[in-house]
């Protein structure tokens, strides 16, 4: 019996573990909704100011079908795994190696916090992932 509760515990705290170094999807909505829902829908195939960032977790860069995408991202080249999402959330003129201007630009600020962006990849993920 005690055994048990310890191993539910252990278990517990792992999970919570995991849920702290990944970003916690909750607020993430919150945070995709402020910050991101004006120009990106989550739905595939709908695209309107941005594209649709379904599945956008390990998608390649430029791919979306009927979406004009500057010179730079139409290139693709790379994929979106978390760490390159991250890079281009938290500093978008550094990340992907090339001209990121037109997202910086057209976000109207010069990045999120490392929190805020780990958290919204969060929520992304719990979309779907390729
Ligand atoms: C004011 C409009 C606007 C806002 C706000 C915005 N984006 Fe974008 N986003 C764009 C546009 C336009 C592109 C296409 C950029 C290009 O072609 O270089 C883009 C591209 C992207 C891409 C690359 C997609 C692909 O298919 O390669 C990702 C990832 C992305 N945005 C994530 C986000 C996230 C996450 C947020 C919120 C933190 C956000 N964007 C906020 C307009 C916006």
């Amino acid at each position: 019996m005690i055994r048990s509760t310890m191993i539910v515990a252990a278990a517990l705290i792992g999970l919570q573990g995991t849920a702290h170094a990944e970003g916690n999807a909750d607020k993430g909505m919150v945070q995709f909704v402020k910050n991101c829902s004006s120009c990106h829908s989550i739905q595939q195939g709908s695209n309107t100011v941005g594209p649709n960032l379904h599945s956008i977790v390990g998608r390649t860069a430029g791919s979306v079908a009927g979406f004009t995408y500057s010179a730079e991202l139409a290139k693709g080249g790379f994929d979106w795994n978390e760490p390159v999402l991250l890079e281009y959330l938290t500093s978008p003129t550094q990340a992907g190696g090339g001209d990121q201007l037109l997202h910086t630009v057209h976000m109207h600020f010069e990045g999120l916090s490392s929190r805020e962006a780990e958290d919204i990849i969060a929520f992304l993920k719990s979309l779907g992932a390729q």
